[in-house]
């Protein structure tokens, strides 16, 4: 199926900011929305949003950090849609720190999110992409999988990891299924320094109000990948502000 039109898109990390984006201009062009995060109630405000502009969209619940969750994101696709056609891997947290702080359970958290929430949507999908002949893979890394800097090297040493799978991945994929890495820079949402340490986060934020790019930056990237003809597999896309460093 060529193009953005009937795909079946499942979204992780929907619930706000790129996610939640991604999944409005992906139903602007006709896809059909399965959307999974923790928060149920922004989720569901999301999915609202689609439908009330005549787009087609689901919730359900989803910690990626669950295999089963992830499990249950792809079945539902199959359930409602009949066919699972991307999975977008976004959900992500960015509670940054020194490592002086000792926050330890901050840098589980990243891992857990990005290292095993991707492998768990990677087992989750790949079964059904393989049984389909078809598929396409959408990971969100950041720039911070191409420079590290102080202090977030936990967040940036688990963002190359989703580079690194990436491509791995994409090795293996074969003829049938795309892979396709997307490294955002500073965009303006809400998970900018959610979480971190107080002088870092007051950093992110100023740093948010001069330099950030719209969400939407990063959903209209997502969203030439996917639009490609079947057969051409855009490997990674960086899209950053250009004030950013
Ligand atoms: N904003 C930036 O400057 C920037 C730059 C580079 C890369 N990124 C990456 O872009 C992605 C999206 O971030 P954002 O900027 O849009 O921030 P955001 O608005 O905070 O979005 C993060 C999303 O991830 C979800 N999430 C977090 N932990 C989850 C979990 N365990 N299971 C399921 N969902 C989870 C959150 O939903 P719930 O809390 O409802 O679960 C939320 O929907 C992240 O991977 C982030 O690292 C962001």
């Amino acid at each position: 199926m060529p193009g953005i039109e009937g795909k079946v898109v499942a979204i992780t990390g929907a619930s706000s900011g790129i996610g939640a984006e991604t999944a409005l201009h992906l139903a602007g062009k006709g896809a059909r929305l399965v959307l999974g995060a923790r928060r149920r109630e922004r989720l569901d405000e999301v999915v609202a949003r689609i439908t009330a502009q005549g787009g087609s969209a689901v919730g359900t619940t989803v910690d990626v950090t669950r295999r089963e969750d992830l499990r249950h994101l792809t079945a539902t696709a199959l359930d409602r849609f009949g066919r699972l056609d991307v999975l977008v891997s976004n959900a992500g947290t960015m509670a940054v720190s020194p490592f002086d702080e000792l926050r330890q359970d901050d840098w589980d958290a990243m891992v857990a999110t990005h290292i095993t929430g991707l492998l768990n949507g990677i087992a989750a999908a790949l079964p059904v992409f393989r049984q389909q002949r078809s598929g396409h893979f959408v990971n969100v890394a950041s720039t911070a999988a191409y420079v590290v800097k102080s202090p977030q090297a936990v967040y940036a040493a688990t963002k190359t990891a989703v580079k690194v799978l990436t491509e791995g991945l994409r090795q293996e994929s074969g003829p049938d299924l795309r892979v396709t890495l997307v490294s955002p820079g500073f965009t303006d949402t809400e998970g900018v320094g959610k979480g971190a340490s107080p002088e870092v986060a007051a950093a992110l934020s100023r740093q948010r109000e001069e330099i950030a790019m719209p969400p939407s930056a990063v959903a209209a990237a997502i969203g030439y990948a996917i639009d490609q003809p079947e057969g051409v597999d855009v490997s990674e896309i960086v899209v950053r502000p250009t004030a950013q460093a």
